[in-house]
């Protein structure tokens, strides 16, 4: 039986900041901004926003369409957690009514941790084909003011539905992997902002990408040939391009500009003007592919994960007869239209702003129009709240 990708949904914060906004405070061409990493917009958490909230709102349209019977395992993943024991997708019981029978945990590691939920998914399927997984990535990425990683911060939470016969992609079986210990990027406990050495991340991400198409070749997955689109792991939308050209060109393939458009272009429509999601931004570049290429049926599908510290996978799916049908095209242009516009001032604002610790009543800032928010902290306990 086929296992796979059902429907897909994605939410993102109530605020964007525009990436000629940063480069004018910063005093750099934007044009290295829209046009060298290939980022026009991040968006940007309100001050009664978390992992929890956009979460819940990428999740919500899919239990309303597809009910929560027998979803018996729902995953989170994510690299901005809000508890250190307690899974957040534990938050969403009282948010948008998941199943109590059902084993609910968080998963991490960097940007890959959403693809290791879909794998798992894929394997406790293969077990009960009657069983369906919720699989979420949520993350808020966020670096230092004034660092080369700032224009490459973004938030965003995509929820997928996991199920046999799938109505949008049967995965294949096959995956390439590869992993090993290095520090491109990292972010130690007592931090809220990452660390990235950046060069060194860029390198590690394209080794780790051409490892695991390798590993993948010799489980017997397919042909490059074979791809009707390359799915990327997108800190940057330009980072997929140079991934991909290095993909080729360790190949022995020449990598024109108009093949590297025809195979990458449509995934990085969304995170253009999303930013990062860690480990979100690799299935937005997947919806953004769904609702902007051409008929895609029948044609396969190569998904290239990268998680920093690192661990990559190369895995590919076939895309399933009537999938148009089951998009939430005008529900995800609209999530990016709707949102509010930031000027400097409050978006450094937004950043600097830590969140109290004393354990007292603190009731957030009514700022959020999405769906749900982060109320209040009480007792060392967020408070939410659907609006
Ligand atoms: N017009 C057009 N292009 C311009 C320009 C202009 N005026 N000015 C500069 N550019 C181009 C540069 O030529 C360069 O292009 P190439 O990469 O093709 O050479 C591009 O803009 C970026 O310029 P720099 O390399 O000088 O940029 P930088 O050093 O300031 O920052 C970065 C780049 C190091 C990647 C930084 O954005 C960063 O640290 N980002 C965070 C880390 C990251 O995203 N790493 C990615 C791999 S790790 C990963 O994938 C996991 C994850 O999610 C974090």
């Amino acid at each position: 039986t086929p296992v796979g990708i059902h429907d897909l949904s994605f939410a993102t914060t109530h605020y964007a900041l525009d990436h000629a906004v940063l480069a004018e405070r910063l005093g750099v061409d934007r044009d290295k901004f829209y046009l060298g990493i290939g980022q026009e917009r991040m968006s940007v958490a309100a001050a009664d926003e978390d992992i929890v909230t956009i979460a819940a709102a990428a999740a919500q349209p899919i239990l309303e369409r597809h009910g929560a019977d027998n979803i018996r395992t729902v995953l989170l993943a994510t690299e901005t957690g809000v508890d250190q024991s307690k899974a957040a997708a534990l938050y969403l019981h009282s948010l948008i009514g998941l199943p109590n029978a059902a084993r609910v945990v968080e998963l991490k590691q960097a940007c890959y941790g959403g693809t290791a939920g879909l794998a798992f998914a894929a394997g406790l399927i293969a077990r009960d084909p009657s069983q369906r997984v919720l699989v979420i990535a949520a993350d808020i990425a966020k670096y230092e003011l004034d660092t080369p990683g700032e224009p490459t911060q973004g938030a965003a939470a995509v929820a997928m539905l996991v199920t046999a016969n799938p109505a949008i992609l049967a995965l294949d079986p096959i995956s390439g992997l590869y992993s090993a210990d290095i520090m491109d990027f990292w972010r130690p406990n007592y931090r809220s902002e990452a660390i990235v050495d950046g060069k060194t991340s860029v390198n590690a991400y394209q080794k780790a990408a051409q490892e695991a198409w390798s590993d993948y070749r010799r489980q017997g997955g397919r042909e490059l040939s074979e791809f009707a689109a390359f799915c990327y792991h997108q800190p940057f939308t330009k980072m997929a391009y140079k991934a991909h050209r290095h993909l080729l060109e360790s190949q022995g393939h020449t990598a024109e500009a108009a093949d590297l458009e025809a195979a990458i272009g449509a995934t990085t429509t969304y995170n253009r003007t999303v930013g990062n999601s860690y480990t979100a931004s690799l299935y937005l570049g997947l919806a953004s592919l769904l609702d902007h290429a051409d008929d895609l049926t029948g044609k396969a599908l190569a998904m290239i994960s990268y998680g920093s510290g690192s661990v990559a996978e190369f895995f590919s799916g076939t895309v399933q007869p009537g999938y148009r049908a089951h998009l939430r095209t005008e529900a995800n242009q609209a999530a990016i239209s709707s949102r509010e516009m930031l000027d400097y001032d409050h978006y450094r604002a937004l950043h600097e702003a830590v969140l109290p610790t004393d354990g007292a009543y603190h009731a957030m800032a009514e700022e959020t129009r999405r769906p749900f928010r982060l109320a209040a902290m009480s007792g060392h306990k967020r408070i939410y709240e659907a609006r």
